[in-house]
């Protein structure tokens, strides 16, 4: 990775001193109630030291807890995707310099996906006979692998099913977290179709300083968040690896099929792993995989192998899915098919996106309606002009500017959404009027949520990850 501030190669300690003085200088800069551009440029240094020591080491930056000495650094990092000049878009880190976010047109050139262009959102809302989701509609959800191939087979009553997941590395999932799962939610109600959902304890044993039995607890904590989200109990089997793996032959028999047909200098080209890896991380991309082949969960679907599978996720999960197609026919399955969303971004700018290991990033779902309205006025960073009087006289740039964003997600009216960004765009919606329409928008829907996540019993829980027959007629 390219260094960001211009010095020479670090070593991670020099790295982790390097953080601590921008850690400090940040703070001066906010007691000294500096410019807010000051401070936000140091934000913004900080945030990107820290993806940087991530990538060198591994691990978290956690201030007082310098690197071991006998660190190996690795010697391509953990991915091998982006260059300098590039976008760095991969399961561990998303990064671009550019205030308005990743370059998605670009990356959808380098993953070799579709865009989800007018005419295929169109035809999903033919098929379905439903109005697109707002995600649809703006472009959350941007690029696709073989959608119409998913569209044709549902028009043959073929039928479908949707997998999707989450890594339970906390107990409190994040906004960013529910996008996917809000979409997957609106694909099961308008097609009726069956769910599986993978909690990776496993994998977040594999890479976090976690106990198996903290990874395991937090999967059955995010599970109720998950739930939360309203998914039909009769359609949907929610999963922990570590559970399930070793209960269902036939998930391990696919996992072992993939773990045959990928070799090690495959899994180095897709996801930068090391010859200092553990061969648990090295062997996890077939375990993703598996759930990707409809013969995995015979109790839902028998022996059934040909069943075609969609995946929403956003894509920074796409190199698991690239590998996963790549062995398919190999082993005689489908492809699965791919939606793909954009990344809600960090709080200080799209230069990353939400992220649970940095706190100041996110908004968690367990926040308060204080805690929101604080972090929003605090640290969502602004399009605004300096002053009241430039604002009005030259109007605030919406795409750099994170509550709208956030509002593009969660606002359901496209009429007042767009009134919204021509008022800030003129001048005549000042910055502070913009963060209150994102507090007022984020602190009623994180209420419901929590109140509904409080109406998930133990009981309830049980049933979605209990292995069963789901209801389908195709
Ligand atoms: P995890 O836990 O990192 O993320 C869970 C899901 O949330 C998406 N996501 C985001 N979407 C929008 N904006 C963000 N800021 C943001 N951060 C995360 C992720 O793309 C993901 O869809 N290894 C996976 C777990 C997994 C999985 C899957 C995910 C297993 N099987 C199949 C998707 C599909 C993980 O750690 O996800």
């Amino acid at each position: 990775m390219a260094d960001c501030d211009g010095e020479g190669a670090q070593t991670p300690l020099q790295l982790y001193e390097r953080l601590t003085a921008q850690g400090d200088q940040v703070r001066a800069l906010k007691s000294a109630k500096a410019e807010k551009t000051e401070i936000e440029s140091a934000v913004q240094l900080l945030l990107k030291l820290k993806v940087e020591y991530k990538q060198m080491t591994g691990q978290d930056y956690k201030a007082g807890c310098p690197p071991p000495e006998n660190l190996t650094v690795p010697d391509n990092g953990p991915s091998a995707e982006g260059t300098a000049d590039e976008d760095e878009v991969n399961p561990w880190n998303v990064t671009t310099t550019n205030a308005k976010g990743v370059d998605y047109d670009k990356l959808i050139l380098r993953f070799g996906s579709s865009k989800i262009d007018k005419e295929l959102v169109d035809r999903i809302e033919k098929v379905s006979g439903q109005k697109p989701h707002r995600f649809l509609r703006r472009g959350i959800f941007f690029s696709h692998r073989d959608m119409h191939q998913v569209l044709d087979a549902y028009e043959k009553h073929k039928g479908f099913y949707l997998y999707t997941g989450r890594g339970p590395s906390s107990e409190a999932m994040h906004v960013g977290h529910l996008i996917p799962f809000i979409f997957t939610k609106w694909l099961q109600d308008v097609f009726d179709i069956p769910l599986v959902i993978q909690l990776t304890d496993d994998e977040k044993y594999l890479w976090k300083d976690l106990s198996l039995e903290e990874c395991y607890r937090f999967a059955v904590e995010n599970a109720k968040d998950i739930i939360a989200c309203g998914f039909d109990v009769n359609k949907t089997f929610i999963f922990s690896d570590l559970d399930y793996m070793g209960s269902s032959p036939q998930f391990y028999r696919n996992v072992v099929k993939i773990q045959k047909h990928v070799t090690f200098n495959q899994v180095k080209g897709i996801f930068g792993f090391t010859d200092s890896d553990c061969i648990g991380k090295i062997s996890f991309p077939a375990i993703q995989a598996a759930p990707s082949f409809s013969n995995s969960f015979p109790h839902i679907f028998g022996e059934r192998k040909d069943i075609q599978c969609l995946i929403p996720c956003a894509i920074d999960q796409d190199p698991y899915f690239r590998m996963t197609r790549d062995v398919a026919p190999r082993i005689g399955y489908p492809k699965p098919a791919l939606l793909h969303s954009t990344f809600f971004p960090a709080l200080q700018g799209a230069q990353t996106k939400m992220s649970a290991s940095d706190v100041n990033s996110s908004i968690f779902l367990t926040d308060s309606p204080k805690q929101i309205k604080n972090k929003i006025n605090k640290h969502a960073f602004s399009g605004g002009k300096d002053t009241v009087e430039e604002h009005r006289q030259f109007g605030g740039n919406a795409e750099v500017d994170v509550s709208f964003m956030y509002l593009t997600f969660f606002l359901e009216d496209d009429e007042q959404l767009e009134k919204i960004r021509q008022d800030y765009t003129s001048g005549a919606l000042l910055t502070g009027e913009l963060k209150k329409i994102l507090i007022e928008t984020l602190q009623p829907m994180i209420a419901t949520h929590q109140e509904r996540r409080k109406q998930v019993t133990e009981e309830l829980v049980k049933q979605f990850m209990t292995p069963r027959p789901l209801n389908f007629n195709f």
